[in-house]
């Protein structure tokens, strides 16, 4: 069984975690994405819709050059103005959002007119699509699978960003074509592996609270 040290390290692992959204030029070699989505194979899964098609999660590896890079980042742009025209819509029945969304709003524009931080020539961009299935737990799942290849990336050295733009893409036929996926039929998000550029900011956790009941 796992010893003290052992959870200590775990322990080291889970603190050192953290979003990195700038990346130098340095790409990772295949061989450690391979090891950092092997951790994200492993990562649970909702059973009852695993039989339903075979492979049930893929993992798309892209690395920088990769002419079809600009094209996702065009389609993320194009996409977040759809997800602001969708937002605006829900707006009009919804009072929280009306009064509290104006800083995503902000930002989503920004990503609409200028595009995301990484894009168009992220280091290493790994795509992940989940079969829905009748269950729609692909988003929990791909949360799993994330964070397995988020702390296996971590422990080796890589720094790690997350993109749930990616999410939006269901139904995103020029996504899907690229991909040779159906649209509506997988979930997606997809991260950025590379090495930081710039400073690496202090942590700064969720505010969070224990009842003891
Ligand atoms: C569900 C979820 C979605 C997130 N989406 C994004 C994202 O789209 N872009 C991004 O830069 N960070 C994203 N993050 C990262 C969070 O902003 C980050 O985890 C949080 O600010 C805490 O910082 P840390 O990860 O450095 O500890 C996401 C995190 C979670 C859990």
């Amino acid at each position: 069984m796992f010893t003290k040290e052992d959870a200590a390290i775990l322990d080291k692992v889970l603190e050192t975690r953290w979003t990195c959204r700038f990346f130098t030029d340095e790409v990772p070699s295949k061989e450690d994405v391979e090891e950092i989505i092997q951790a994200g194979i492993i990562s649970p899964y909702a059973s009852v819709a695993s039989k339903e098609v075979v492979p049930f999660r893929h993992f798309y590896v892209f690395f920088k050059g990769d002419p079809r890079l600009p094209v996702i980042g065009e389609i993320l742009k194009k996409q977040t103005a759809i997800d602001i025209e969708n937002l605006k819509e829900e707006q009009k029945t919804n009072e929280y959002l009306r009064d509290n969304s104006e800083s995503l709003l902000n930002m989503w524009k920004n990503g609409a007119e200028h595009g995301f931080p990484v894009f168009p020539d992220p280091p290493c961009l790994v795509v992940i699509a989940e079969w829905r299935g009748a269950r729609r737990a692909e988003r929990q799942s791909l949360a799993h699978m994330l964070q397995n290849m988020w702390l296996k990336a971590t422990v080796m050295n890589y720094d790690f960003g997350i993109w749930s733009i990616f999410e939006s893409l269901v139904d995103n036929q020029e996504f899907c074509d690229l991909f040779g996926l159906p649209a509506g039929r997988y979930g997606f998000h997809a991260c950025v592996i590379g090495h930081h550029k710039g400073e690496v900011p202090a942590p700064h956790h969720a505010t969070a609270e224990i009842h003891w009941m």
